[in-house]
């Protein structure tokens, strides 16, 4: 039986037929489970004899399929090299490499400059206490400025933040002014219960600014939101700031870019102005209320929209179109061209 059944192990040209041998052999139906079940037939002197015979041919043709089978799949694998040739000096396939969203292209550049300018970049919770969001923003509960920010509320007191004015709050709590200025920049997303449509989006993006220190003027804000300007949107544009009102600075004011060139013979009254950003200087309650005395410090305070930045950057017509990350679109702001 053994001798028949290495035979036909030895034979087997191909992995199914070894299964096929391996399977009549030492199968359910195979001839050394019949012995074994036969067992019980035999006499108590028979049955030790007989069992270890039946084992070791068990073993040995265990054994011998095992090895044909290596020797098989390797017959296999010599025959799939022999025929798969690679040619290594065909030109590779272009991997396609993705790309930061156009918002936080937007973003980076922001932040690169301020920090050139001695800025540091800080976070704050998306999650805001109201305390911080609207309190220590000179916003009182009654407030009738509250209004301005329609806002998703999780309880009375915890919300969505609106805007990321309430990482000034947090920093200049924590900031030891013995050591220096406190000057910030804040990226982040904010939130605000309005109905989408081409200019509304109920999360969008701010880059809050801060600048504490003494001595600071209006001057000093002006310049900087210049230079920011200047760099994101090209040397030809200027700026203007008109008075406006936030709960937070006093004053306050609205700021233009201009849009088209302006050259020394352009009339003031041609000139094109697009609201971009609201700024201001500091409220003293503001300073108070985290603990910095507005008779010693004082400094101004921005928000700025890379949402808007970028619409105007690239004349997106629709602000959801940075929200539904369709890669068409995106794909155009590759900054690699
Ligand atoms: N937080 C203001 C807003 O969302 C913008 C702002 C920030 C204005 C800082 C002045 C100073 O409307």
């Amino acid at each position: 039986l053994r001798d028949q059944a290495v035979a036909e192990i030895t034979a087997a040209e191909d992995l199914k037929k070894l299964n096929d041998v391996r399977v009549s052999w030492l199968g359910k139906k195979g001839p050394l489970t019949e012995v074994l079940r036969g067992m019980k037939d035999l006499t108590p002197e028979e049955r030790p004899v007989v069992g270890s015979l039946a084992n070791d041919v068990r073993d040995t043709l265990t054994k011998t399929i095992a090895m044909r089978q290596e020797k098989l799949e390797a017959a296999m694998l010599e025959a799939q090299l022999a025929t798969e040739s690679l040619d290594v000096t065909l030109p590779g396939a272009a991997v396609k490499q993705g790309q930061p969203h156009v918002l936080q292209q937007i973003i980076e550049s922001l932040e690169d400059q301020f920090l050139g300018m001695g800025y540091k970049i800080a976070e704050g919770p998306e999650i805001e206490e109201d305390k911080y969001n609207f309190e220590m923003m000179n916003l009182p509960k009654d407030h009738p400025a509250r209004d301005m920010q329609d806002t998703f509320y999780i309880t009375p007191e915890i919300l969505m933040r609106t805007q990321t004015s309430p990482v000034q709050a947090r920093e200049m709590e924590q900031h030891d002014f013995s050591q220096g200025p406190l000057k910030m920049i804040s990226p982040g997303r904010v939130y605000r219960r309005d109905t989408d449509d081409a200019t509304h989006s109920h999360q969008f993006h701010q880059v809050e600014g801060l600048v504490i220190d003494k001595h600071i003027t209006m001057g000093d804000l002006k310049g900087t939101l210049l230079a920011v300007a200047r760099q994101l949107f090209g040397e030809d544009h200027d700026i203007r700031l008109r008075p406006s009102y936030f709960p937070f600075t006093e004053p306050s004011v609205e700021v233009d870019i201009s849009w088209g060139p302006v050259t020394e013979k352009t009339k003031p009254e041609d000139i094109q102005w697009i609201e971009v950003l609201g700024a201001g200087m500091v409220h003293p309650n503001v300073l108070r209320m985290a603990g910095v005395d507005p008779e010693i410090y004082g400094g101004f305070a921005f928000g700025m929209g890379p949402d808007r930045f970028a619409m105007l950057k690239y004349g997106v017509e629709d602000i959801r179109n940075f929200y539904l990350n369709d890669v068409r679109f995106l794909k155009q702001f590759n900054q690699k061209g």
